[in-house]
């Protein structure tokens, strides 16, 4: 089976203390997983090294950033680069999500090079896509993910790309408290399956995460999760919880 992941993304939420309570509370719990089941929690830099610390002896638990910069070093005022985060043991980062994309100005072009800068440095992408509802209302939204990844993703090596993992995630189901629908979802990812399979071939494609962000939340990611081309999600508020993030990871496949 292909790796089942449950990412956390915890945008620009908690202070310090509140981020060590809720990393105590995940842990403290000892989530059952099993060996193709990896937890991310991706948190604001400032609480990276403490939380890499705190996992740093769990093997599927990983840290990952929300951002970062291509360029490895220099004078960047305010940015972080990839080998800064591999030296505090990071070992994920969120790339193009699409408040990124939309507050922050990135395009395509800007997370092509953060992929191949992550890649280089041996920091894992967890590479995000996702289409605006008007997209979506003009039945668009396939070429429009198509082009994200042939403007991005597709820049990639083969060994490259098996590092990465995908995660869709349909704008107008971002923390709106409204999730696509099982075949919405289902539909999407098999299509970005069927992209990767077209472009690197099939054991590649075989492989590869996909997951599903929008609002998942306890109570729906066990339906979702079951999707055959869905291998987990990119969980935002639901996972600031602690009892609601546990109980969405023991809802990978098993
Ligand atoms: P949400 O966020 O779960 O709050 O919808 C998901 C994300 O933005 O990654």
């Amino acid at each position: 089976m292909r790796t089942q992941i449950t990412a956390a993304n915890w945008k620009m939420n908690l202070s310090y203390p509140q981020a060590e309570e809720l990393i105590k509370g995940l842990l403290l719990h000892d989530i059952p997983l099993q060996p193709h089941h990896q937890i991310i929690l991706a948190i604001p830099f400032p609480y990276l090294d403490m939380a890499s610390k705190k996992v740093h002896n769990l093997r599927n638990i990983a840290i990952a950033a929300q951002n970062c910069y291509y360029e490895n070093q220099g004078a960047f005022t305010g940015e972080v680069s990839i080998p800064m985060l591999a030296s505090l043991g990071v070992s994920f980062v969120i790339v193009g999500h699409s408040e990124r994309r939309i507050l922050f100005g990135e395009d395509n072009d800007c997370i092509r090079k953060k992929l191949l800068a992550c890649c280089n440095n041996n920091i894992r992408p967890i590479f995000c896509c996702g289409e605006p509802l008007d997209i979506r209302r003009q039945g668009a939204e396939k070429d429009f993910i198509a082009q994200q990844l042939k403007e991005s993703l597709f820049y990639l090596s083969p060994e490259q790309i098996s590092q990465t993992i995908i995660a869709y995630e349909p704008i107008w189901a971002i923390g709106t408290g409204q999730t696509a629908t099982l075949e919405q979802i289902e539909d999407m990812h098999r299509s970005i399956r069927n992209q990767i399979d077209a472009q690197y071939g099939k054991n590649i494609a075989d492989t590869i995460s996909i997951l599903y962000g929008g609002s998942v939340k306890a109570n729906n990611a066990t339906d979702i999760f079951k999707q055959a081309h869905v291998d987990g999600g990119l969980v935002g508020n639901a996972s600031l919880v602690a009892q609601e993030f546990i109980s969405i990871a023991q809802s990978m496949k098993r």
